[in-house]
């Protein structure tokens, strides 16, 4: 059974069946070819197991334009991330509009193929500033932009391989499968969590007081690329598997990775990450203090306050918002800003920052900050 709908129509599935492939492949060697980057790489696995429904491949330029100036598609559904392909001059030269193209990585594996529907010249500055809300290259996700070559591809693919998640194989679901397994576990409610970080006591806090009013939590940590100082995903990865393990009710906890990049688009990334996890089948989504956010870039709130332009029918999933949560030493337990009328010297906040410093010297950020046995995978993968 379905759970929820999913965004802007039915589940997409761009992945060519079995019985196609050899076809394809064979086809493919006559075709023009471009490569890949990471982001391109992890929007192609997304878009052809329908997490990013109703997007069927790279945006064409009128899309484009709409995601980039309204955040919607040109039909007027929300969609807040402009899904881009970006390819060098070079490689342009031999590609005309209607030619079907192979897509590979950088090492010349066959990913997908192309039909060409449009193809134009980006406009960085406008989508640094109306997606990322800065035009400096100091933003991981804007450097990404200006680093990619200028032209872009639009157009539907097809996938050549279902993807297996690779490291991650344990925890690589589909937004099929992931709807049949709420569906098998009788959940009617199930809250997403985004995230790219290792989990601390606040994540579990905000977590834990989701799970009060729903049937069970999705976590769904993002493996796909990050900026280079994150911790790494199969450390995060270990991190969750603890938790799960010492922490969380394993009859209303599911645990599947997302295999997407991160953008650091703060608010834009929240209405994305949010229409992702309707896609997974989620009824419900959590949004707390700088929601993919990156250093100053963004308000504190401003990830849950940019829900306020759409309506409730079009978002079609429930957003949980939450104020900033800590430990209190007065409380003696976990509190917000909303619950908690204690002086900040009572909370005990870290920063990301004081904390990879703390466990790169190798000491414990307190228990109040972060499970002990969350902190030894995090000393012992750093080490690695
Ligand atoms: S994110 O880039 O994926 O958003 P992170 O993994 O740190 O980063 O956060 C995951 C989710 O938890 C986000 O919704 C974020 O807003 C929320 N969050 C993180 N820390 C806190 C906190 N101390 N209080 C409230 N919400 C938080």
């Amino acid at each position: 059974m379905v759970t929820t709908a999913s965004h802007g129509g039915d589940l997409v599935n761009r992945i060519l069946p079995e019985e196609d492939r050899e076809f394809y492949r064979k086809k493919a060697k006559s075709l023009a070819s471009v490569s890949l980057d990471s982001w391109a790489i992890s929007d192609i696995q997304c878009i052809g197991i329908g997490a990013f429904s109703p997007i069927t491949g790279f945006l064409n330029e009128r899309d484009y334009h709409s995601v980039v100036k309204r955040m919607r598609l040109e039909d007027g559904t929300v969609w807040s991330l402009p899904i881009t392909l970006a390819i060098d001059v070079e490689e342009a030269k031999h590609i005309r509009l209607g030619d079907r193209i192979a897509l590979k990585s950088k090492h010349g594996e066959l990913q997908a193929l192309m039909d060409v529907e449009s193809m134009y010249e980006a406009d960085k500055q406008t989508e640094a500033k109306e997606v990322y809300k800065t035009t400096e290259d100091a933003h991981p996700g804007v450097a990404n932009l200006y680093r990619r070559p200028s032209i872009y591809l639009g157009g539907t693919v097809s996938v050549l391989e279902s993807p297996s998640g690779g490291e991650f194989k344990r925890y690589y679901y589909t937004p099929v499968q992931t709807r049949e397994i709420f569906a098998r576990n009788g959940w009617k409610t199930i809250v997403g969590f985004q995230t790219r970080n290792p989990v601390h006591r606040a994540h579990e806090y905000i977590q834990k007081a989701a799970m009060e009013v729903v049937d069970g939590l999705f976590l769904n940590p993002l493996v796909g690329e990050t900026k280079p100082d994150d911790i790494p995903a199969q450390v995060r990865m270990e991190s969750y598997e603890v938790m799960l393990q010492n922490y969380y009710p394993k009859n209303r906890t599911f645990l599947g990775v997302f295999p997407a990049a991160m953008r650091y688009a703060g608010p834009r990334e929240a209405v994305f990450h949010a229409m992702v996890r309707k896609n997974y089948g989620c009824t419900h989504f959590i949004v707390g203090r700088d929601h993919a956010g990156v250093g100053d870039y963004y308000g504190t709130y401003e990830a849950q306050e940019i829900f306020r332009q759409f309506s409730p029918e079009e978002l079609g999933i429930n957003l949980l918002f939450f104020e900033h949560s800590f430990y209190c030493r007065k409380c003696a337990g976990m509190a917000s800003y909303k619950t908690c009328p204690h002086s900040a010297q009572e909370h005990i906040i870290l920063s990301g920052t004081k904390v990879r410093k703390m466990l790169s010297e190798g000491i414990m950020p307190p228990p109040e900050f972060s499970r002990p046995e969350v902190v030894r995978v995090l000393i012992n993968g750093l080490r690695k």
